[in-house]
């Protein structure tokens, strides 16, 4: 059978579940930002991209030199192409407008350009994760406001990782397809028709060295789990944590899982660590559209209203057994 590259993926899409054009040739950009991420992320020491950038961003971490480079990859990228009215990203406090040398389209692209920056320097998977929203109607110069949909909203989704393999992972709203990186022919190919995430499971993510900070749902489930077969879940859970976003959720979706970061008694003004529109809305849509589920404990991350562009969420997302369970926790606790 001939092999199918994301080309020709979306130009089917295009036909045959009315992908408009304009966003089929979005994602063609951003799959080719991701493909020259990729290639800066594997000269490591020696294209001189490893370390601090020696500057801060809005979230007030330090940047990696590859957060900076990736975010101008995608910006570069992305603002000529006549596709997109505005982006936003976790490393930059306001909208990026289109320069006015260029059209404007009907998308608004949102992105973590570098997901799991504290690996970057230990030679460990990280990614690329995007969302796509339309721009409201009728908008000259998109706002903070234009970009606060809820997650239900997004026309797409998707994460790149840069791990042994560079794979594309995407959600168009009808299921989830795998696209891994062939470096020489330079194109992504449909390797992963079907990516679905297995409703039970025994093994799950969380950063343990939070522990003493988390509020009795978590920490009575984590309990559960780490007491086995002989504990009230009556079975033997593993657990892994990479600290990579993209890399815990591709694990999550290749073999089943839940993934925790709960919000922190440590700063009750910041629910959570992760980015409600750069981290949580694209990774809920992907496990949904995988047959699992994502909540921040009390509701449905996609049914979350946003109030600022750079918010904070809890997020329990995975198979849908635990996903509800941790997520009852919460209700009758
Ligand atoms: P980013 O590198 O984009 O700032 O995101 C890091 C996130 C996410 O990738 C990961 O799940 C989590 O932070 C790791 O947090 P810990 O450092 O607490 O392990
Ligand atoms: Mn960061
Ligand atoms: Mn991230
Ligand atoms: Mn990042």
């Amino acid at each position: 059978m001939s092999r199918v590259t994301l080309s020709r993926y979306l130009i089917e899409q295009t036909r045959n579940h009315d992908t408009p054009a304009d966003l089929r040739f979005l994602v063609e950009v951003v799959a080719r930002a991701c493909k020259a991420i990729s290639h800066a992320v594997s000269k490591g020491a020696l294209g001189g991209v490893l370390g601090n950038a020696g500057t801060d961003n809005v979230q007030g971490e330090a940047q990696k030199k590859l957060d900076v480079i990736s975010n101008e990859i995608l910006l570069e990228a992305n603002e000529w192409g006549g596709h997109l009215a505005a982006m936003a990203s976790e490393e930059m406090e306001e909208a990026y407008q289109i320069p006015g040398r260029y059209p404007k389209g009907a998308y608004l692209l949102l992105f973590d350009p570098l997901d799991g920056s504290s690996n970057i320097d230990v030679n460990v998977s990280v990614g690329t994760i995007f969302s796509v929203l339309r721009c409201p109607e009728g908008t000259e110069t998109p706002s903070e406001a234009s970009f606060l949909q809820a997650g239900t909203e997004q026309v797409c989704a998707g994460y790149a990782i840069y791990g042994p393999q560079t794979m594309l992972v995407l959600t168009l709203g009808n299921g989830v397809k795998g696209f891994t990186l062939d470096r020489e022919m330079g194109s992504f190919v449909l390797t992963h028709e079907s990516m679905t995430v297995p409703e039970s499971t025994k093994e799950f993510a969380i950063n343990m060295s939070n522990q003493r900070h988390w509020e009795t749902p978590v920490s009575r489930y984590v309990a559960e789990m780490q007491a086995g077969a002989t504990g009230a879940l009556g079975k033997d859970y593993n657990m892994r944590w990479i600290a990579s976003m993209v890399a815990d959720v591709h694990r999550i979706l290749t073999r089943g899982g839940i993934f925790m970061y709960p919000r922190d008694a440590r700063e009750p003004e910041k629910p959570g660590k992760l980015r409600l529109m750069y981290e949580a809305n694209p990774m809920s849509l992907i496990i949904e559209q995988a047959g699992g589920a994502a909540t921040n404990g009390h509701q449905r991350i996609l049914d979350i209203q946003p109030e600022s562009l750079h918010q904070r969420v809890a997020v329990f997302l995975g198979s849908k057994e635990e996903v509800e369970r941790i997520t009852s926790y919460h209700h009758h606790s």
